[in-house]
């Protein structure tokens, strides 16, 4: 639940009117905007191509204030179907994968009662081959339940879960909650595919789900039959599991064992980050980005082919990531505006315009004076979205009447703020996607001062430290996982010394790929720069980097009715999520308190989404 935002995603709307060369082109959400071309890099096709998103959250109507992502699912409905026409009329074939995290994290989810109806209905129509659960999918008994009765079903033979089970709704008996894996044959081709579908070794569930480690799993005596069977060319290991990590290294392990020769192609996600990893010259795991930013590729030529056994053959590995827009999807499909749509597409996409529509989603609550930012400035700065809660909404909201004037400190998690908020209408949807949690305040009284400072150095020590702390037990990680990302792959690089002391990250890495582009005369706008274990020319659209700021993984607000100095003790607000996180810092500043028994809410049925909306009405009316 804790995922705060990067602003990875974010071109600057400012420049707009000097880069928009593609006129012609009209995303299927009515307000989103044109897609901007730039040059692209191309994809290679190969015996066998895949399609992959992971970490949509809900966000299936596309991003409507930026342009590289600007595409919707409809769309992608589209171009999966030209890309699946292309590849079989070169004699190929085309198989798409979802790994999961497909709730939460925007209206179109998260705004519907029950929440998710009009998500599940959009989501169905994409021909997806293999499908998985997020651990989203499975922190409240409604959304397993939900996932259960409906995605499955309608993923019927697509869905698998190798290591989940639900308690059946119905009759409370254990149940695996798809099957554990598939074996079939590819259509054109004729590979045969062993399949399984993961999740990484997860522990915050609701206690209706079981999820049964990778490493235990693996063992069991229906996995080792699956990978001792002889007839396969390809295991494909979908999962939302990061692409590096040691459970995707312990399956590639046992696989092995058994399969020296192999091929492996794995999809992963919940990090957040695109990213690919090598883990020998026949196995590479492609993880595919966030939120309908990214739609990943990878194709495998040189694989043996039912009969026709090419074991003496190495298999040939590419990848891409595409930015989610229709600029992108007209070059790679070699489609324009008249040929690209499927009626399937269009409908798909009017679907998401009246299930929007119905949800009000593009109802107007104020108007943004400026862009500010999650993590493309530093913390604390006047266009830090943090900055902004601290100063301005949590003292001008965060009021509890029967507490009096007793002063008082806030601390927050980062986290649980989601997303950029971006200069102009702030929309319904715009609440969703900043703040698409339903967590509310809780305090305790009398809190020395001090010893609130010391909670937060030990809250915001980088970046597992509590969990180290405590391990075996069900704290999550308080960093987003682009963060926990960031801080174990990429090297820190200080890109503008002059800034802050905070450091900066430059995921880019210093070299950019040579240039491979098809088109000259476009712009190179900032996006996207990938480095992973293929090198740097990942991105099909080439892009200038983005530098990233560190934040805290928590802030606080001193609000006090005594402008005067600092208070002796203090009620120390919190926001509900961070509760374990608190009583674990509480116990290395030596503060007895007992955060379980000792707490009582704040502000009662106000959540922070109420707070934040409140405060826009009132302080950013639109002229
Ligand atoms: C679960 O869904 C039902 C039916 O929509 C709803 O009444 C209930 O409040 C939900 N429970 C939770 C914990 O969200
Ligand atoms: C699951 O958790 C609920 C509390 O949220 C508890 O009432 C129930 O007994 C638990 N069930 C099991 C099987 O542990
Ligand atoms: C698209 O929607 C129209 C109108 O509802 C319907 O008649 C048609 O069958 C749909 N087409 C597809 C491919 O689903």
């Amino acid at each position: 639940m804790t995922c705060s935002p990067r602003g990875l995603s974010t071109l600057f709307l400012a420049v707009l009117p000097w880069i928009v060369s593609f006129p012609s082109a009209l995303a299927a959400q009515p307000s989103a905007p044109a897609p901007i071309s730039a040059p692209l890099r191309a994809l290679e096709f190969g015996q066998l191509n895949f399609l992959h998103t992971t970490d949509t959250h809900g966000w299936l109507a596309g991003h409507l204030e930026e342009p590289s992502y600007s595409a919707d699912w409809g769309d992608y409905v589209s171009f999966a179907t030209r890309m699946r026409e292309k590849a079989e009329a070169q004699g190929q074939d085309l198989l798409v994968i979802d790994t999961g995290d497909r709730v939460e994290g925007n209206g179109l989810y998260d705004s519907s009662e029950p929440k998710g109806i009009f998500l599940s209905e959009i989501l169905r129509h994409q021909h997806i081959d293999v499908i998985t659960s997020g651990n989203h999918e499975l922190y409240k008994q409604n959304t397993s339940e939900a996932e259960f009765l409906s995605t499955v079903p309608n993923f019927r033979g697509k869905y698998l879960a190798s290591n989940i089970d639900i308690s059946h709704p119905e009759t409370n008996e254990l149940v695996p909650l798809a099957p554990r894996f598939k074996k079939f044959t590819t259509k054109k081709q004729g590979i045969r595919i062993v399949a399984f579908g993961f999740l990484f070794d997860f522990t915050g569930n609701y206690n209706n789900t079981v999820v049964q480690p990778v490493e235990k799993t693996i063992k069991e005596d229906w996995f080792q039959e699956a990978i001792r069977d002889k007839e396969v060319d390809l295991f494909l290991v979908a999962g939302h599991v990061p692409a590096h990590s040691p459970e995707y290294w312990a399956i590639f392990e046992e696989i092995r064992r058994i399969r020296w020769d192999t091929p492996i192609q794995f999809f992963g996600g919940h990090e957040h980050i695109r990213d690919y990893a090598k883990y020998d010259s026949k196995a590479f795991a492609l993880a595919s980005g966030r939120f309908m930013e990214t739609i990943g590729f990878t194709s495998i030529d040189g694989l043996s082919t039912g009969d026709q056994s090419s074991a003496a053959s190495s298999p040939v590995f590419k990848r891409r990531y595409i930015d989610n827009n229709l600029y992108s999807f007209y070059h790679h499909t070699g489609l324009d505006e008249e040929s690209f749509p499927t009626e399937n597409g269009l409908n798909v996409s009017q679907l998401i315009t009246e299930s929007r529509s119905a949800l009000r989603l593009d109802h107007v609550h104020g108007c943004v004076p400026r862009t500010l930012w999650t993590s493309r400035v530093p913390y604390p700065n006047p266009n830090s979205v943090f900055t902004w809660l601290q100063t301005r909404v949590l003292p001008d909201s965060l009021k509890d009447e029967s507490r009096g004037e007793v002063p008082s400190v806030a601390i927050l998690n980062t986290g649980a703020m989601r997303f950029d908020i971006f200069k102009g209408e702030f929309t319904q949807d715009t609440i969703w996607t900043i703040s698409p949690f339903t967590n509310s305040f809780r305090y305790v009284k009398d809190v020395p001062y001090e010893k609130v400072q010391l909670i937060m150095e030990v809250l915001n020590k980088q970046p597992k430290v509590l969990e180290t702390l405590e391990s075996g037990s069900k704290l999550s990680p308080l960093p987003c996982p682009e963060n926990l990302a960031r801080a174990a792959y990429f090297t820190t690089e200080v890109v503008e010394e002059d800034l802050e002391t905070q450091p900066v990250y430059n995921i880019a890495g210093s070299h950019q790929a040579p240039l491979s582009v098809d088109r000259l005369d476009e712009k190179i706008l900032p996006g996207y720069t990938t480095k992973d274990d293929a090198g740097t020319d990942g991105d099909d659209t080439v892009h200038s980097p983005i530098s990233f700021y560190e934040v805290p993984n928590c802030i606080q607000a001193l609000l006090s009715a005594d402008k005067s100095g600092v208070p002796e003790t203090v009620d120390l607000i919190y926001i509900e999520f961070i509760q374990p996180h608190l009583a674990m810092a509480a116990k290395f500043a030596s503060l007895d308190v007992d955060f379980f028994k000792d707490s009582e809410v704040y502000m009662p049925s106000t959540t922070l989404t109420d707070l934040l909306l409140a405060w826009v009405k009132k302080h950013w009316k639109c002229e």
